[in-house]
């Protein structure tokens, strides 16, 4: 049996509705549209829908409660955002009323657009808007009709003077050397395109508003950059994902906007995304959601730059070759030029003019090309086998492969190249890992370089998978991750908090043992390069890493404002902005104990941090900004670059 009872009042017996309308204006409680009886509880609410003939979804302005066994009354007035909304109005209505039909149609539109699927949801009159939004709908008369939203999108192309981020990771990579063609699909106002041209690289590009009568043609590298995240359609968002991948021979970079919980709560919310107030539309992407977004519409495992920023590579040769050339180490990219030794210091009789004429150097003629194969050699750390060296035919002028090496040792001396063989199967050794880490397809398909490499260092491809799945087994050890923590510190490359974390400059991870560079670069087939982001927290505890990015980590006491938290177990990934009012700026005070020795800011970072713990500050402290400054301020003081300047008073260096 029901417990209450809604009636429209025009649907009340005739002596019932007297006697109510008696009792409502004994109660003094004035109109009410709507009576509920409640049975149980022996009460009768008066219910006050001003608008309840007009408008379709009414909203309660005033409830009059009167209970019929104690005579008490009680009055409850709702504020307009949190009004409850009466739905389905026809059911109160009496039978035979005229309304009904058309009332009752618009409640199954509703059912059948699904915005009674959540009735807790829709309560409210905010709720009730919220879902109508979200189902891109609007009331008109009594009859729901869809909103005609126009997206904006060519508003949210930016005026570019310098390369945007997508670009700029291909350049770091080399891809835009002038080799290759680029193909910018969607590129906005062009920015892109001129600075391509003022590097020289041939590009073209297409965009459906502000160049849409250019040709849309194939290139070996295609940038779909910023383009994704302004399309409102999920329909339309696959259809550029494939045209771009269409075009592309070789590598297409993918790049979209991340945002944090703020970027969604500052916006009204559309479809899958936001709304700004420009009328454009953005979709905060999650990294792992675009990673199957594009993996799913190209077929190809993309690879992870940054949040946000993904290669996909069309082959998997070049995929490996990408992937390996990634872990080269930071010494590898210092080979030293082959050195001629010295002439001697010893003054020598001068050699007589027979014995001149007598031993002619053979060498002598193929001089500048020895030292290019060596040079190539220890750039390969190996000898260069058959179409690995340009000039090979017009070396083997000069002698056998076998006699041009020892001519070249007899020269240059054999450390050298036992040095940059040792460095380069260091570095292979971390893409070993971290493919077996990541079991990429692509792996087993690997470039003739690669082949050559495996070959010459291990024997073969089953010795060298052995070799990187034990040191990607050590990266899991925690004894085997504190040791080569300590020995990161050792060579001034980190800093330990006890044994729970190390802390690197990001631009150092290429220089860490091997054991690190694969804990870390498990966390960064997730997240992207490592190496962007400004510090690197790396959990020797607990199979985390964290990445930390500051305003401008070259100033003094840069404040951190981005903080992405990789659960290598979870396989998750967490990001905290820092430019919210419930995280503010935390500006870094130990700053010093991060840079080498002869790092040229060290020394005035050191100076800095003295001077504040002088002050009483724990540099290990976590402060906002804000507060620091108004702590320091307490104390009589204010920051201005690298010194602390007296309030109020001269300035005192440090
Ligand atoms: C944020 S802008 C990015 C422009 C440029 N790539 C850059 O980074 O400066 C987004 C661009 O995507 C374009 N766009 C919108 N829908 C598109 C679609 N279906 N295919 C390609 N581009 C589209 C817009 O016209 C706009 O110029």
């Amino acid at each position: 049996m029901l417990d209450a009872v809604y009636l429209y009042k025009t649907a009340l017996a005739p002596e019932l509705r007297a006697e109510i309308e008696r009792l409502a204006s004994d109660s003094g409680c004035g109109a009410f549209e709507v009576v509920k009886f409640r049975r149980d509880r022996g009460q009768l609410s008066l219910l006050h829908y001003p608008a309840f003939d007009t408008d379709p979804f009414p909203c309660l302005a005033q409830s009059t409660v009167l209970d019929l066994h104690t005579g008490l009354v009680r009055v409850r007035r709702y504020d307009i955002n949190s009004a409850p909304v009466l739905h389905r109005k026809e059911l109160l209505l009496p039978l035979g009323d005229r309304r009904y039909r058309e009332w009752a149609a618009l409640s199954r539109q509703a059912e059948e657009a699904g915005l009674f699927n959540h009735p807790r949801e829709i309560g409210a009159r905010t709720g009730w808007e919220r879902q109508l939004a979200l189902a891109e709908l609007r009331v008109e008369g009594h009859a729901l009709v869809e909103v005609r939203q126009e997206v904006q999108r060519h508003r949210t192309a930016l005026v570019r003077y310098a390369l945007s981020t997508p670009m700029c990771a291909l350049q770091q990579h080399g891809f835009l050397d002038g080799r290759l063609r680029v193909f910018d699909y969607g590129c906005g106002r062009g920015g892109d395109l001129a600075q391509l041209e003022r590097l020289m690289v041939p590009a073209a590009g297409w965009d459906p508003y502000f160049a849409p009568t250019r040709p849309r043609t194939p290139a070996d590298v295609v940038n779909l950059g910023f383009v994704l995240n302004v399309i409102e359609s999920p329909i339309e968002r696959a259809e550029a994902l494939c045209a771009a991948w269409g075009l592309t021979g070789s590598l297409l970079v993918v790049a979209v906007l991340i945002g944090g919980r703020s970027a969604w709560e500052k916006h009204r919310l559309f479809r899958d995304g936001v709304l700004t107030s420009k009328g454009t539309f953005q979709k905060y992407f999650a990294q792992e959601e675009l990673r199957t977004f594009i993996e799913q519409h190209t077929g190809r495992e993309p690879i992870a730059l940054a949040p946000g920023l993904f290669f996909v590579f069309r082959n998997d040769e070049d995929e490996q070759a990408f992937l390996a050339d990634r872990q080269r180490s930071r010494a590898a990219e210092r080979v030293p030029r082959p050195r001629l030794p010295k002439p001697e210091r010893a003054v020598r009789p001068a050699p007589s003019a027979r014995q001149k004429a007598a031993k002619p150097d053979r060498w002598e003629p193929f001089r500048d090309l020895v030292e290019i194969y060596w040079s190539r050699a220890l750039e390969l750390g190996r000898l260069p086998e058959p179409g690995e060296f340009e000039h090979e035919q017009a070396l083997l002028k000069a002698g056998s492969a076998a006699r041009v090496l020892a001519h070249c040792i007899e020269r240059f001396g054999e450390g050298p190249l036992l040095e940059a063989r040792a460095r380069r199967m260091s570095d292979l050794l971390v893409w070993l890992a971290l493919a077996c880490f990541e079991r990429r397809r692509s792996s087993q398909k690997l470039p003739p370089r690669l082949r050559a490499d495996v070959k010459s260092f291990w024997g073969g491809w089953s010795k060298a998978q052995d070799a990187g799945k034990a040191l990607l087994f050590s990266a899991g050890e925690k004894g085997a991750l504190l040791r080569a923590a300590e020995s990161a510190v050792a060579a001034q490359l980190g800093v330990l908090d006890g044994t729970h974390a190390l802390f690197v400059l990001g631009r150092a991870v290429r220089s860490l043992p091997g054991i690190l560079r694969v804990y870390v670069g498990c966390a960064a087939q997730l997240v992207g390069d490592p190496e962007s982001a400004d510090v690197l927290k790396v959990h020797l505890q607990g199979g985390k890493l964290t990445l930390l990015n500051y305003d401008d980590f070259d100033r003094p006491l840069p404040d951190l404002v981005e903080r992405v938290k990789v659960d290598l177990r979870r396989a998750g990934i967490q990001f905290f902005s820092y430019d919210t009012p419930q995280y503010l700026p935390q500006p870094l005070l130990w700053k010093s104990r991060l840079l080498a020795h002869s790092d040229p800011d060290r020394a005035r970072c050191e100076r800095l941090e003295t001077r504040l713990v002088n002050l009483g500050f724990d540099l290990d402290e976590f402060l906002d900004r804000p507060a620091f400054q108004l702590r320091l301020a307490a104390r009589g003081y204010e920051q201005r670059g690298w010194v602390l300047r007296k309030l109020n008073g001269p300035s005192r260096g440090l």
